[in-house]
């Protein structure tokens, strides 16, 4: 069932938080349904705007429509990830989505403003809510590059600024992580201290941590022994994602540890069996992890066993 990701974020708010998979593909969207399946938990699904030109938009939607019929016991929301105003009116327009990221956190604040308030205004005139984002993440973001070392984090008293004027229905906020996996360059870490300033500004508030895959070393380790170069990757600390939870943070974004994943399985597959070449063989172990990988995801956010306390709200 297709709710909207307000709907989830009422029923989290402040206990746990709401997994937000990225997906590209059939096996992406078969694992995550089904990992969410077994560990019983409410989930977002987000595509990107690279995602959506990947094959094409009309085969993502058509995969997650089939997938709700697959598992009608399923709950869960359709986002756009990082849009553009183009982006987000083609998603509304669509009918298919919950909800619309506009990212114009490249933008000085006032233009951030102007443009996040175009896209909430056509938003909810349709229905659908929206993510916005206030402060610069480290590392790549869709056609946006970020030195790290340069990254703004949230200014606590402008988030709370941004949100009263745009109208925005939850906030992405900068507060040291960044996307892809090789987070955290130095000492840097998670800021609670800047999450801290803005709960307290903004209570009750829906906020979203992008960039939040853990990027586990024995993930890294395995790919590196199968022939992969990812030497100095690391993520976030899975266990600090409840105590986010608790000042607010609803919404966790999770991308490269499921890529991370694929690389794994793929590489170690055919190194151990150079002689397969039916690409089914590799996808159903594929399948088969990302399950595993969303259900523990799930575990870490508090999610996990959440389902029918959430259908129950619905009702
Ligand atoms: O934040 C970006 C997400 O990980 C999506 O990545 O733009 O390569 O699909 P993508
Ligand atoms: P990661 O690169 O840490 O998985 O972040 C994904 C993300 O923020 C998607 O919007
Ligand atoms: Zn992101």
């Amino acid at each position: 069932m297709i709710v909207t990701t307000k709907q989830l974020f009422e029923a989290a708010y402040g206990q746990y938080a709401i997994g937000a998979y990225n997906i590209n593909n059939l096996e992406q969207t078969m694992g995550l349904f089904r990992g969410n399946m077994d560990s019983q938990a409410p989930f977002i699904i987000q595509i990107s705007k690279g995602a959506r030109s990947y094959t094409h938009k009309a085969m993502l939607e058509a995969l997650i429509r089939a997938a709700d019929q697959i598992f009608p016991e399923a709950i869960f929301a359709v986002h756009l990830d990082h849009g553009d105003e183009q982006t987000c009116y083609d998603c509304i327009e669509s009918g298919f989505y919950s909800s619309v990221m506009i990212d114009a956190s490249h933008e000085p604040f006032e233009k951030n403003i102007e443009i996040t308030r175009r896209v909430v205004e056509a938003a909810h005139a349709r229905g659908l809510v929206v993510e916005a984002e206030l402060g610069q993440l480290g590392g790549v973001e869709e056609h946006v590059k970020v030195d790290e070392a340069n990254a703004k984090l949230t200014n606590p008293d402008q988030a709370k600024e941004f949100v009263e004027r745009t109208g925005c229905d939850s906030l992405a906020c900068a507060i040291g992580t960044s996307h892809g996996a090789f987070k955290f360059s130095g000492s840097q870490g998670l800021h609670f201290d800047v999450l801290e300033e803005i709960q307290k500004r903004l209570p009750g508030f829906p906020l979203v941590m992008h960039g939040s895959s853990s990027v586990p070393q024995e993930e890294v380790e395995r790919i590196n022994a199968a022939g992969g170069n990812l030497k100095g990757a690391k993520g976030v600390n899975e266990d600090e994602f409840k105590r986010a939870a608790t000042l607010g943070v609803t919404k966790v974004n999770i991308d490269t540890d499921g890529r991370l994943v694929w690389t794994r399985v793929h590489r170690e597959f055919f190194r151990d069996f150079p002689e397969k070449f039916d690409l089914r063989d590799p996808g159903k172990i594929f399948m088969a992890e990302y399950a595993k990988f969303i259900a523990h995801k799930n575990e870490k956010l508090g999610s996990a066993g959440r389902l029918e306390e959430v259908r129950a709200m619905l009702k």
